[in-house]
């Protein structure tokens, strides 16, 4: 496993400006702009941020991928071919905020998950357990359920993000007590239902910032960090990605 992975993940926010910014920002510092940094933008930017980062180091992914590969009569979407057109290294797939809102379920998942990978984006699998979930004690069952799709999946080309939905966009940080749990958890699980392979990387997302990444990126099990609301400013991102390049 070669060091940790940071992915900025910022959602739907920026406008054309404020991305190019953020970007040169993350360009012109030697913590952001290197292997194993990447930035989610929103697809309506990522070609023009594509050319920005050429020359770079810093990754390029999106946060959702169509459940449809071939080009086709599907208004809206966004294909894996495409996002490997622009130069994305990576996309999110089944972000709880997808689930929540798009009602995406699992056989869209996988689907999801084949077309990137068939595409050569690398998908990063975001799994993780409501907070009635977890105060009923069911969730290591649902991010079970949640994972059972890496077994329908060959190889051990993805990445899995565990982000606790309670802990995302609230400031509330899982103790690293349960991070650890879940994070191997997570390893176990696939050691044992996947193809067998101790090289997936688990992030760990929700509420990490700059005062938090070094303890959490620290934690057992614990291979990167997904970041939202603290990747749209540089300076945040900047000491996680730092914590994160210290540790390799
Ligand atoms: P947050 O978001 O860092 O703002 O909690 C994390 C995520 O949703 O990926």
């Amino acid at each position: 496993m070669s060091g940790k992975l940071v992915i900025g993940n910022w959602k739907m926010n920026t406008r054309g400006d404020g991305a190019r910014e953020l970007a040169a920002a993350l360009l012109a510092d030697s913590a952001t702009n290197r292997e194993g940094v990447g930035i989610a933008a929103p697809a309506v930017y990522l070609s023009d941020l594509a050319r920005q980062l050429a020359g770079g180091r810093l990754a390029l992914a999106a946060q959702d991928v169509s459940r449809f590969a071939a080009d086709g009569a599907y208004t809206g979407e966004t294909s894996a071919s495409m996002l490997a057109d622009v130069g994305c290294r990576y996309t999110l797939v089944g972000h709880s905020e997808r689930r929540q809102y798009f009602g995406e379920d699992n056989a869209a998942l996988l689907a999801k998950m084949r077309n990137a990978a068939a595409a050569g984006v690398t998908p990063v699998l975001c799994v993780g357990e409501t907070l009635a979930e977890r105060e009923a004690g069911r969730h290591l069952a649902v991010i079970a359920d949640q994972l059972a799709i890496l077994t329908e999946i060959a190889g051990d080309g993805y990445v899995i993000a565990y982000e606790p939905v309670w802990a995302i966009g609230t400031g509330k940080v899982a103790t690293l007590e349960q991070i650890a749990e879940i994070h191997a958890f997570i390893k176990n699980w696939c050691l044992q239902n996947t193809d067998g392979s101790d090289k997936i990387r688990v992030l760990y997302g929700g509420s990490v910032k700059a005062e938090n990444a070094e303890a959490i990126l620290a934690t057992k099990n614990v291979d990167g960090a997904l970041v939202g609301g603290a990747s749209l400013d540089a300076d945040s991102f900047r000491v996680i990605c730092q914590a994160a390049g210290n540790m390799i």
